[in-house]
């Protein structure tokens, strides 16, 4: 894929991995629209950085992502779907539903609306991409963030499912499969060695350029490994010290 004078609509981009992403791809030469719903880091983002415009966006309110896709579509060449949130519940918290259920909306619905909106202008355009953001749990729930851990497993089964369908268009899929990552997100987090944003930005900008499809930097890839080879070992490792 070609990671250079293209234009690049990043959600989740006025923090952490989307905010870093950002800014990488716009120092190698491309334009970038970065979305979120807070304007202020995202003006502070495009402020300092050359090749950074910004746009806000909910991804639960899917009339502003029609509206942002019929205006921006006709121009996007990739499309990274980075935005999420991580919260830790319990699943016995009779009061919890909301809070369940607005993760399943952000994490997997958002992507859904996305990529319902831009697919027809990617397709449209041609030699396009679509990046979506899963995680490590992908692969393997941490029982303390059970929504999380399920919107992207959920995430990794859609993508799948996405890329073998538009496998005869010009449109590639991508998954960005992070391990825990230092940002806001995992802040509370402090038991476990931390990417940094700027090395996995710089590993997905490699591997998008290799077009490897499913790009698992750091511990990602030997925890992919580890849930085939032994998946209740990996289950236990990640749940049970706690
Ligand atoms: N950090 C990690 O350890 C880690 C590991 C694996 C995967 N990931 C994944 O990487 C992605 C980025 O995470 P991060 O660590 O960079 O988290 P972060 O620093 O908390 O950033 C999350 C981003 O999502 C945006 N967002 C949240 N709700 C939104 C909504 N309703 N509409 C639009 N944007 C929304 C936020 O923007 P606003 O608040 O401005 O809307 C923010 O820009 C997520 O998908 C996450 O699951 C992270």
């Amino acid at each position: 894929m070609k990671t250079t004078d293209q234009t690049i609509l990043v959600t989740g981009a006025s923090s952490g991995i989307g905010a870093v992403l950002s800014t990488s791809l716009a120092a190698a030469g491309n334009r970038v629209i970065a979305c979120g719903r807070r304007e202020e880091p995202l003006h502070d983002l495009s402020a300092k950085n050359d090749g950074i415009g910004y746009r806000l966006c909910d991804l639960q309110d899917n009339d502003a992502i029609r509206e942002l896709a019929a205006e921006l579509g006709p121009q996007i060449d990739i499309l990274i779907n980075c935005a999420g949130i991580s919260q830790e519940l319990s699943l016995t918290d009779q009061g919890g539903l909301d809070a369940q259920l607005k993760e399943v909306d952000i994490n997997l619905n958002g992507v859904i609306r996305m990529v319902h909106a831009f697919q027809p202008h990617l397709t449209d355009r041609g030699e396009t991409a679509i990046v979506n953001v899963s995680s490590a749990l992908a692969f393997v729930p941490d029982a303390a963030r059970p929504i999380y851990s399920a919107t992207k497993a959920g995430l990794h089964a859609y993508t799948r499912a996405l890329r073998h369908q538009l496998a005869g268009t010009d449109v590639r899929v991508f998954e960005l499969m992070p391990p825990l990552t230092d940002t806001p997100m995992a802040e509370n987090v402090t038991d476990v060695p931390k990417l940094s944003p700027e090395k996995l930005a710089e590993i997905f900008i490699r591997d998008l350029q290799r077009n490897t499809l499913e790009i698992a930097p750091g511990l990602s890839s030997t925890v992919r490994l580890l849930s085939r080879l032994a998946p209740a070992f990996l289950f236990r490792k990640l749940n049970y010290h706690r």
